[in-house]
Formats: structure tokens, sequence, C-alpha cells
């Protein structure tokens, strides 16, 4: 039900989403076309033009220089969790070849770096000391982004919990949140001399969904209790987090990166419109209306409060309102109500009676999510309106193709140009008509590890070879570099 990056699938027993949901519709273009491929746009002065990353689906050295095994390390290794066996063991090898990585970015005009901090490279086990070799390693990368005028914007959880902490309970334990808060402590310390932004999750919905309730992901649970539990802990622990980075470094900037998609009713119905409301609590607010309101949205017919954990006092430490929002977005969802028969058969219905599917208009990328710019303005818009003109980052958007190179070495990814040209002319008019986005982070830098996915879907602006791990950019990565550089897309669209 929750991921954004999860494209929402129908399915009777789980509450939602499905990371892949590949459905063929016969594409037409209406998705691509909302916004004009004329459309020329200015950004604000200042604007961060940015790639996004995360440490398992990139570094590779997955137990070097002491550091500890994370679900996603156990995940991988586990036979049948990912597709053609891969593993993030080497990845892009960029623990090892960050420099090259930091050269993709100048090339490309960068002034932003989104990338994550792994826990167990940190604190092995997830508590104690600091690894001072992991620490490094993170150091290292800060000071030469600064010295490259890149921004570092760095995420502190982007799923890859050490395992020592699942073994212990994992995310539906609330010792995990006072776990969380010593690690932020550790990494304020650590670099906020130097990082003064900061989100405190990546997709909080996404991993406690996907990795509590559909066993998609790490730690593969299939629980609606630990879905629950999860939840409110992954809750204590973004409001335990943010208070852990506010008392270290007072001047810094600190949000999460939300998976968003705008919910459409499937039909005109009450019901549907209904079913798209509470769809879009679950989906955008579940984690973002507790941090800036203090309170669970209206998602569920009613709050299980004493499944999830809830304790007096708990949404009090919860309300942190963030600094900043940031949204990743790559598509819409539709939603429906299902019929009496569905929901009498599974209680996970009843208690979130929405049915919801990805968009079947728009053409699809290699992993099978619709192409919908106007998504991306509809989310920015509404956040807009309904938290009173935040601060908005765009923390990620983008596409699979997997596009490789042709005889000359050329990576010719016209339909990535189009996808981030259109997407940008949406988000232009978002700003236009008032939203205050200070920054778009394309989904990715590098072609790379996609969770269960393995490296069979290619997000990259730059290609990866890899067996040899080089890195060619793509034609859209030059594309990408020209508009950082004018600070705008232009008319054309090469
Ligand atoms: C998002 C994740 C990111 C990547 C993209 C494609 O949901 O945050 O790590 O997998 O989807």
């Amino acid at each position: 039900m929750l991921g954004a990056g999860a494209a929402a699938s129908v399915s009777g027993l789980s509450l939602g989403c499905s990371k892949s949901s590949a459905r063929g519709v016969s594409p037409r273009r209406d998705g691509i076309a909302q916004f004009s491929a004329t459309t020329a746009a200015n950004f604000p002065k200042g604007f961060f033009w940015g790639t996004a990353t995360a440490s398992y689906q990139i570094e590779g050295a997955w137990k070097e220089d002491g550091k500890g095994e994370s679900i996603w390390d156990r995940f991988s290794h586990t036979p049948g969790k990912i597709k053609n066996g891969d593993t993030g063991d080497t990845a892009c090898d960029s623990y090892h070849r960050w420099r090259e990585d930091i050269a993709l970015m100048k090339a490309m005009n960068m002034n932003s770096y989104r990338f994550s901090i792994a826990w167990p490279r940190v604190q092995p086990a997830g508590s104690g000391a600091a690894n001072a070799k992991g620490m490094d390693y993170y150091s290292r990368l800060v000071d030469a982004l600064l010295e490259a005028h890149i921004r570092p914007f760095v995420t502190l959880f982007h799923w890859d919990l050490p395992q020592a902490l699942e073994d212990a309970g994992g995310w539906p334990n609330r010792d995990t949140a006072s776990r969380f808060a010593d690690y932020v402590q550790i990494m304020a310390q650590a670099l906020g001399d130097r990082v003064s932004d900061w989100m405190i999750f990546n997709e909080p919905d996404a991993f406690v969904d996907l990795g509590y309730l559909e066993g998609e992901h790490a730690p593969g649970h299939t629980s609606l209790l630990d879905f629950l539990k999860a939840t409110h802990v992954v809750n204590l622990a973004q409001g335990a987090g943010f208070r852990a980075l506010k008392a270290t470094r007072p001047g810094s900037r600190v949000g999460t990166a939300f998976s968003m998609s705008p919910c459409e009713p499937a039909t005109d119905s009450e019901a549907d419109k209904v079913a798209a409301e509470r769809a879009h609590a679950v989906t955008n607010l579940w984690f973002l209306d507790t941090a800036m309101n203090g309170r669970y949205p209206e998602a569920l017919t009613f709050l299980p409060e004493r499944a999830m954990g809830i304790k007096s006092g708990d949404m009090e430490k919860i309300k942190t309102p963030l600094d900043f929002i940031g949204i990743n977005l790559y598509y819409r969802t539709i939603a429906s109500a299902p019929g009496a028969v569905e929901r009498a058969a599974h209680f996970q219905q009843w208690l979130f009676p929405v049915k919801m599917d990805g968009g079947q208009v728009g053409p699809k990328t290699d992993i099978g999510w619709e192409v919908w710019p106007k998504a991306l303005y509809d989310i920015v818009t509404r956040i807009t309106k309904d938290y009173n003109r935040p601060v908005i980052e765009i923390t990620e958007s983008g596409c699979s193709y997997n596009d490789g190179p042709d005889s000359s070495g050329v990576i010719r990814d016209q339909r990535r140009i189009e996808y981030h040209r259109q997407y940008l002319a949406a988000l232009a008019r978002a700003i236009a008509e008032g939203a205050d986005v200070r920054g778009y982070h394309a989904w990715s830098l590098l072609d790379n590890f996609e969770w269960a996915e393995g490296y069979s879907q290619r997000f990259g602006l730059a290609y990866v070879d890899f067996k040899t791990e080089k890195r060619t950019l793509k034609e859209s990565g030059k594309w990408y570099g020209k508009v950082a550089e004018k600070n705008g897309i232009t008319a054309t669209t090469s």
C-alpha cells in the first residue's frame, strides 16, 4: 500500500503495493504529453540540481573495514529473495570509486548530492562506539563534495538496518528508536560541522510495508502486527532522530524523504472518492502528519492503538515539525473501494478498505511504472496547500530504461530525457503557482542494485558496466548537466 517506489498493486492479501508491478496495457501518449514538449522553464535562483543514491544500492564493500552485516546483506544472501540471485556485495563499488562518482557529478554541473549512510558501517552491531574506518569514508566523501561545490544532502537511513538490531526485534521493537537516536547523534557530531541538510528516513512507508507486511524487502516479514508496531516505532524514531540532530546541531535543517503518489478515485462514485482519500492518508501522510501535526491521519477504519503499541505521551514525542518535506515521486495511484466480498475475505481490507493500482494510460518504463508527469504537479500543489506552503525538496524521481551502449559506446536513452523534461515542466508549473521547492534529485546517479529487482533495472544517468565497474554518462546525464548549467529546461528535448 505504502511505497512510492512501491508501485500500487491490488492484492487481497496485502494492504497495498508491490515495488514492481508490470501490467501489460497499451501505452498512449497522454501521460507524457500533459506538459508540452515545447515548454521552457527557468527555476528559482540557487535551485539545487542533484542526483540521489543509497548506500546499499551503490557502495559494495559489504564487509570491509569493520562494517557489520545489514538486513539487506542477510536478505540478498538468502536464496530466492532477489531476482537472478543478485546481491549488493559489490554493487557499483562506490566505497572505492567515490572519486569517479564525484567526477560524474561535476561533469553534470551538479550542486547537490543525496546519499545515505550505512548504519552498520558506522555502528557494526547498531549500538556502541563508532567504527572509525566507516566514519572516515563518509567524512572523506563529504569533504570532497564540498571541495567540488556540491551540497552533501544526507539520508540517515535508507533501509540497511544492522542485522544485530533485527535479531533483537527490528523496527517493531520500541528499543530500536532509542538505538536510532544514538546513531543519529553520532553522525551529527561527526559530520554536522560540514553537513547542514539531513533526511532522517528514506520512504518510511516503503520499508515498513514491504519489509514487515509484504515480505518483498528485507527483513522479509509478512505480519500485520509487525507492520503496525513498526509503523509506530519508526514514527517514534523519526521524532527522536529529529531531536537528537537539533540537540547536537541546532542550525541543521532536517526532513525525511517520503514516498508520495497522488491518489485518484477510479470512478466518480462516492465510495471511490472516500477510498482515494484513505489511500492518500496512508500513502502520503502516514509518517508525515505524525511529525507535522502529532496525529495519525485517517487512513484506517479505526486506529488499533494497542496493537501499534501507542503509549500515552507518544504523540507529543512524535510531533517534530520538519524543516522541509522531501518528496520521492514516480507515478500516480488509482484507488477504488473493494466490494463487500473482498472486504469480508481479508482482515486487512477490513482495516484498510482500499484497492490501489498504478495508472494504466501513460507509457510504462521498463519496471512497469506509468509515466505521468502530472503526478508531480498534483502532489506538490496538494502538499503545498495542506501544509501551508512548506519547504519542499524533490528527493527522488526517475525511470528505469535498460538502454545500453551502441556500437560507438553511446547510451542513447532519449526516453529518460523525455521523462525528466516532462516531470521538470510539471514541477516548474507548481513552483510558478506558489510551491516553495528548493531542489530536484534525479534517481539515480548510477545504474545500481534495485532491491528485489537486483541489477535488472537501470535507473542511472550514468551507465555502469557491472563487470568492470566502468561508468559512462548516458545522453540523459549530458542533457541533465545542461539543465543544471542553465538552471532550467529549454523548449527542445535534446
Ligand atoms: C525508491 C527508493 C530508491 C529506488 C527507487 C527506484 O522507492 O527510495 O531506493 O529504489 O525507488
